[in-house]
């Protein structure tokens, strides 16, 4: 089974161009899984709530219903980024679209970074993991990194590969998601963006090394820091599954929860 994350320069507030961008990887590229950025159909930096509105979507719009028809086409996996409104809220939510509809759902971001508390509700869905042609597939968003919970919380219930779709500004997290990986024996998947956001003189730099980490902590393939790019791996998810490292030790088994906060 192959995985590609799509490292891009999403465009502010351009939905259309966007999701050609989105589109187009979709078609070319001929993987099972493909996992694009955090807020991949608007760009990142709103502390506007108005202005988010205007290209915030359902999550039954058009949009979404364009990539269910390439994904149930294509037979692949899509997980890509969006600004969800729901009853005049606005989530910040990942779209994971399922060749079989039935299968498909939102994640809303659990734990807000920086100013998108300004224009996000805290997500209210929680961490799930789907199962679909033998992969089960759980999705964090960006910053729920810094919380090991998450992670941790998508493993416990079955995790094979964990998706996190990103805007990252920071350099700190490589190798807290390469330790994700290895202490949930679970593969990870970061799709971070590249490119420059401003907001009243305020800038984030966004800066690529989107990364599929192996289920030991090792990079099965990495990107640059400035480039727009594909990078590819294969994946087993079964291998996962058996959670022992040694004869006598098993990573899940070993936990003493009563002894945790
Ligand atoms: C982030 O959560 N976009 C850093």
């Amino acid at each position: 089974m192959h995985l590609s994350v799509i490292q891009f320069e999403t465009l502010y507030n351009d939905k259309a161009k966007n999701l050609k961008k989105i589109s187009d990887y979709i078609n070319d590229i001929n993987s099972e899984i493909l996992v694009f950025p955090e807020l991949a159909t608007s760009g990142y930096y709103y502390t506007d709530r108005k202005v988010l509105k205007t290209i915030a979507e359902e999550s039954d719009s058009s949009t979404i219903k364009h990539l269910q028809k390439l994904s149930t086409s294509l037979n692949k996996i899509i997980v890509f980024g969006f600004p969800e409104l729901f009853e005049n809220r606005i989530y910040n939510s990942a779209a994971i679209i399922f060749p079989n509809p039935e299968l498909s759902t939102t994640y809303r971001k659990t734990h807000l970074f920086y100013k998108e508390r300004f224009v996000f509700e805290e997500g209210d869905t929680g961490f799930t993991v789907i199962e679909y042609n033998g992969l089960r597939l759980g999705t964090m968003i960006c910053y729920d990194w810094r919380f090991p919970e998450a992670a941790r919380s998508l493993a416990l219930d079955g995790a094979d590969l964990i998706v996190c779709p990103s805007n990252l500004v920071t350099g700190v997290w490589q190798n807290v998601m390469s330790s994700r990986a290895l202490e949930n024996k679970v593969y990870m998947a970061v799709a971070n963006k590249i490119g420059i956001e401003s907001n009243n003189g305020d800038i984030l730099e966004f800066n690529g090394e989107s990364a599929i980490y192996s289920y030991d902590g090792s990079y099965l393939a990495k990107a640059s820091n400035n480039c727009e790019e594909v990078i590819t791996a294969e994946i087993y998810p079964k291998k996962t599954r058996d959670k022992s490292f040694n004869e006598i030790n098993d990573i899940f088994k070993d936990r003493r929860p009563q002894f945790y906060k």
